[in-house]
């Protein structure tokens, strides 16, 4: 078998499928959750037979509610002790966020994605201490995400993805939330390092920060976080150029669930690790294309029966494929294009 990409011309119908749906999904959604615009409501049904497939869906893609409300949140909000939750997703809100909603000391969740929302996140959220769901992901938000809400001691999911947040992501959600199941921060504008200090986040499950402007080694180990599924870290500038920059996916093989491996469009350099074979057996979408990944695709990776999509294409890989390739039953996309490539 000789190394080809299958490419969005190609004439083959599955993969034609397949290339209208990573399109639509800019390969993976920036943030796995709700993605139901006007334009994409007849492309729903085709996303959630892919979601169905990654099986990985905390929020309930279509659970989200659509009322055509306007207007923006009151400033002075009675009676509220006893909200738990503060729903108004997908509506028409604008306006900022109230810094007094933070009076609202019982909420658990406040799900208010896909509005018009804007302005700045207050820095009272940190007084929520029952909060265990912040979404607050396709609104205009912007300016930085305050360290205060490090000090959500309930906090399990932060999504906020799809917003305009700019700066560092804060060492301590790391260090004093290590009850997070989801950060959920892809399409911003933050920018620095992946902390280290998400290597204590041992109940981590999604990792979404793509499309940013992170930078640099990804020093986190993931050892410890057992349950992590889903991890993108695509259109990034993620990196050092050091032979070790891949050793962080080393630390993924005891993530025994994991099904989705996304670090495409980065800087990374370095061999590709051969402890990619002891991924999680449920892998289904390894994606590590537009790199500086040196190396050969190990022989072993066709014990990774259950993968739908491998992309390792314009990085430096060399060598051939494997043969055993042909033995990935459920394999429906391959881009191994643009390569260095020396055929045996
Ligand atoms: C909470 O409500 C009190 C009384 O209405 C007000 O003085 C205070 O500023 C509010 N807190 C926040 C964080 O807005
Ligand atoms: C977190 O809460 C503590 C005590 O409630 C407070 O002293 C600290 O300033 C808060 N941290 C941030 C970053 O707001
Ligand atoms: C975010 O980045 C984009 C593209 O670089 C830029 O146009 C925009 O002004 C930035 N927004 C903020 C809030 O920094
Ligand atoms: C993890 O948490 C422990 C205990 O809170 C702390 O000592 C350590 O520095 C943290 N590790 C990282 C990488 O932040
Ligand atoms: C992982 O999930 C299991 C089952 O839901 C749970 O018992 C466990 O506490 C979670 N966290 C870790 C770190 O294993
Ligand atoms: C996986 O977990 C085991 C047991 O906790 C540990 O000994 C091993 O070093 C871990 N492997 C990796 C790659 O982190
Ligand atoms: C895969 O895991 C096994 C068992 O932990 C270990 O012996 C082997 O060295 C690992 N292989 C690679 C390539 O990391």
């Amino acid at each position: 078998m000789e190394l080809q990409s299958i490419t969005c011309s190609s004439s083959n119908v599955v993969a034609l499928l397949w290339c209208a749906s990573l399109l639509l999904l800019g390969w993976f959604p920036t943030d796995a959750v709700g993605i139901t615009t006007k334009e994409q409501e007849s492309d729903l049904e085709a996303l959630l037979a892919i979601m169905s497939q990654i099986n990985h869906d905390p929020f309930g893609v279509t659970r989200a509610s659509q009322n055509n409300l306007i207007g923006s949140i009151p400033s002075e909000l009675d009676n509220l002790l006893k909200l738990e939750e503060l729903q108004i997703a997908q509506n028409s809100l604008t306006g900022q966020l109230p810094p007094s909603l933070a009076n609202a000391s019982s909420l658990q969740e406040i799900s208010l994605k896909w509005n018009r929302l804007e302005g700045r996140l207050p820095v009272t959220f940190g007084l929520l201490k029952r909060l265990v769901a912040l979404e607050l992901n396709g609104n205009t938000f912007s300016g930085s995400i305050p360290p205060s809400f490090c000090n959500m001691s309930s906090l399990e999911y932060l999504v906020l993805g799809t917003n305009q947040l700019s700066g560092i992501l804060p060492v301590c959600l790391g260090s004093n939330l290590p009850s997070l199941r989801g950060i959920l921060v892809g399409a911003n504008n933050l920018s620095g390092t992946l902390p280290e200090s998400l290597s204590n986040v041992s109940n981590l499950e999604t990792l979404e920060v793509s499309n940013n402007y992170f930078h640099g080694k990804v020093s986190v180990n993931f050892r410890n976080a057992r349950n992590l599924s889903w991890i993108n870290m695509k259109e990034n500038n993620l990196g050092s150029g050091s032979a070790g920059d891949l050793d962080f996916v080393t630390t993924l093989t005891n993530c025994s669930g994991l099904q989705v491996v996304s670090i495409a469009f980065n800087q990374f350099h370095g061999l590709l690790p051969n402890s990619i074979t002891n991924l999680s057996i449920a892998m289904t979408y390894l994606y590590f294309g537009n790199n500086q990944i040196t190396g050969t695709i190990p022989l072993g990776i066709t014990s990774l029966v259950n993968l739908l999509g491998l992309g390792f294409e314009y990085n430096r890989v060399s060598g051939t494929i494997p043969d055993s390739i042909g033995k990935l039953k459920t394999l429906q996309w391959v881009s191994l294009g643009g390569n260095v490539v020396v055929l045996a």
